[in-house]
């Protein structure tokens, strides 16, 4: 039965071009909504931007631009840098956006009349230079701001906060009772852990600045001296952005999954959360938690360590497809994974190139040349039997492992068949039955073109580009579902000419 699915990537911040890191987020959610909607399920994917707080307003100041011109220029970046990815994202929300404004104040009253936000005295570490509240995670040894040299005062003002404490255990309950809502199960894990240790410190979450300090938020709509933290703010766009408030709301909602890296677990993972039972809108589906791509010296990329990639630099050199394939298949999803030249150009060597390119290149070559096919009304070669047995593995693995979100053991298992492919070229040698037996490679050349349309069909979500332009070529239906017997395939009788060439081997550029 069709489903209606949401998957979403964080609102990512402003203050940094669209790197390598964010790309993988919204790469993934766009390979897991393209799997979902060739599944014929009712997809919406979202990706937005995080626009209010200090962060923006630094980073805007440091450019001297105003903070609207900037916003719009860096979200205008991150669409222009996700549409030439080829990313299908049905929605692109910025937090500075009216339809978001609404919803946050709708929701932020909502929970006020409920008697769950509460006026009380915040203390933390505020550093004049930054002009924000500093964590102690960034602070130095000697207890300084690493930014300014100098110790932060203690100061304590009136702001709002959420009853968050008065959710914890609720949502604990929740999570003990189904362990699928965070995936992989570390974060699962790591979310228990930080409810723990949050009921323990008993602390409520501040949820509003005062506007003498920062101006550029969402205004508190019960005190007009205060904004809305940008946390709170920010987490809204998922809610705004599904149409909070319209009828359609309650379908889409119902299917909402969230993709982030664990640096932002916390939040999506306590605070959502609670926000979400405190404004009584269902709980998420699942939060699905993916770890980092480390740069040089294992330090995860980031714009302010300046070692992250440009996505534009790459997709240009290699293509989007190889690119996607690469970041799909190298991180074991949940884990971090290694970032470098050479272990892309390995990679994509050994997979695209040699398994994937050399099987589609010899076995077109051979037809063409053998003057065999395409040849729809071929008989089935004797290797059918072995392919059908791999086809049920494959279906069984696949399906599981894009539900799991296991991205590279999705990939492997359409490699696994692959390989079984070549192995079958290099067993029955379609060059030797051309001259000794010539129906017989008629025969186990169209049976493995019956295969390569598969292995295409199964590697659309992660190549779309690519598996396009060649199953357009056999005239096979790009949104066909997914088969699993070499006779659901169709493809048309045609004489091939030419035919793109899939991936060619790449050197290392460094
Ligand atoms: N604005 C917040 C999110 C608010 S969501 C309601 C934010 N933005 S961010 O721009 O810093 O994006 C963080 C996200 O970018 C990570 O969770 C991850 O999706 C992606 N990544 C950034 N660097 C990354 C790596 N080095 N490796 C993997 N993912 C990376 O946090």
């Amino acid at each position: 039965m069709k489903k209606s699915v949401m998957i979403t990537t964080p609102a990512y911040y402003v203050n940094a071009r669209p790197h390598i890191g964010h790309a993988y987020t919204t790469i993934a959610c766009d390979t897991w909504a393209r799997y979902q909607r060739l599944t014929g399920n009712d997809v919406f994917f979202l990706t937005g931007t995080d626009e209010h707080g200090d962060k923006i307003v630094k980073a805007a100041a440091e450019q001297g631009k105003s903070v609207e011109e900037y916003c719009d220029e860096i979200a205008g970046e991150f669409k222009s840098v996700w549409q030439s990815l080829g990313i299908s994202c049905d929605d692109m929300i910025r937090t500075t956006e009216v339809r978001h404004k609404k919803v946050v104040t709708e929701i932020l009253q909502k929970i006020y009349d409920a008697g769950d936000i509460y006026a009380g005295e915040y203390t933390g570490k505020y550093c004049f230079g930054c002009e924000r509240y500093l964590t102690d995670k960034e602070l130095n040894g000697k207890g300084e701001c690493e930014v300014h040299l100098k110790v932060p005062e203690v100061i304590s003002e009136k702001n709002y906060f959420f009853k968050m404490q008065k959710y914890l255990p609720i949502w604990k309950e929740m999570l003990l009772k189904n362990s699928s809502l965070v995936q992989p199960e570390g974060y699962y894990k790591e979310v228990l852990g930080t409810i723990d240790e949050l009921v323990k410190n008993g602390e409520d979450l501040s949820i509003s600045r005062p506007k003498k300090r920062l101006k550029w938020g969402i205004e508190i709509p019960f005190d007009k001296d205060y904004v809305t933290y940008v946390w709170f703010d920010a987490l809204i766009n998922y809610v705004s952005a599904a149409g909070y408030g319209a009828s359609s709301f309650g379908v889409r909602w119902s299917g909402a999954h969230h993709m982030i890296a664990k640096d932002i677990l916390k939040p999506h993972g306590v605070y959502w959360p609670t926000m979400l039972l405190a404004a009584q809108i269902p709980m998420y589906k699942r939060l699905i938690v993916h770890g980092y791509w480390l740069g040089f010296q294992d330090q995860k990329m980031s714009k302010s360590l300046g070692n992250a990639k440009d996505p534009l630099e790459l997709s240009a050199w290699l293509g989007n497809d190889a690119l996607r394939f690469f970041l799909m298949r190298e991180m074991n999803f949940g884990g971090d994974a290694r970032f470098s030249e050479e272990i892309m150009v390995n990679r994509l060597n050994a997979n695209l190139a040699n398994d994937l390119g050399n099987l589609v290149q010899r076995t077109l070559s051979m037809l063409k040349k053998y003057e065999c096919g395409p040849a729809p009304s071929a008989k089935l070669h004797q290797s059918g039997d072995t392919i059908h047995a791999a086809l049920k593995t494959l279906k069984k693995d696949y399906h599981q492992r894009f539900e799991s979100f296991e991205f590279h053991n999705a990939i492997e298992s359409v490699f696994v068949l692959i390989r079984l492919l070549n192995k079958i070229v290099d067993e029955y040698k379609p060059w030797q039955l051309a001259k000794e037996n010539l129906p017989e490679c008629v025969s186990l050349l169209n049976t493995l073109l019956r295969a390569i349309v598969i292995v295409l069909l199964y590697l659309r979500p992660v190549l779309p580009e690519k598996t396009a332009d060649l199953l357009s070529l056999l005239k096979v239906k790009s949104d066909e579902e997914f088969p699993d017997t070499l006779t659901a395939v169709h493809f048309a009788e045609a004489k091939l000419d030419t035919w793109p060439m899939l991936f060619q081997r790449i050197e290392i550029k460094e």
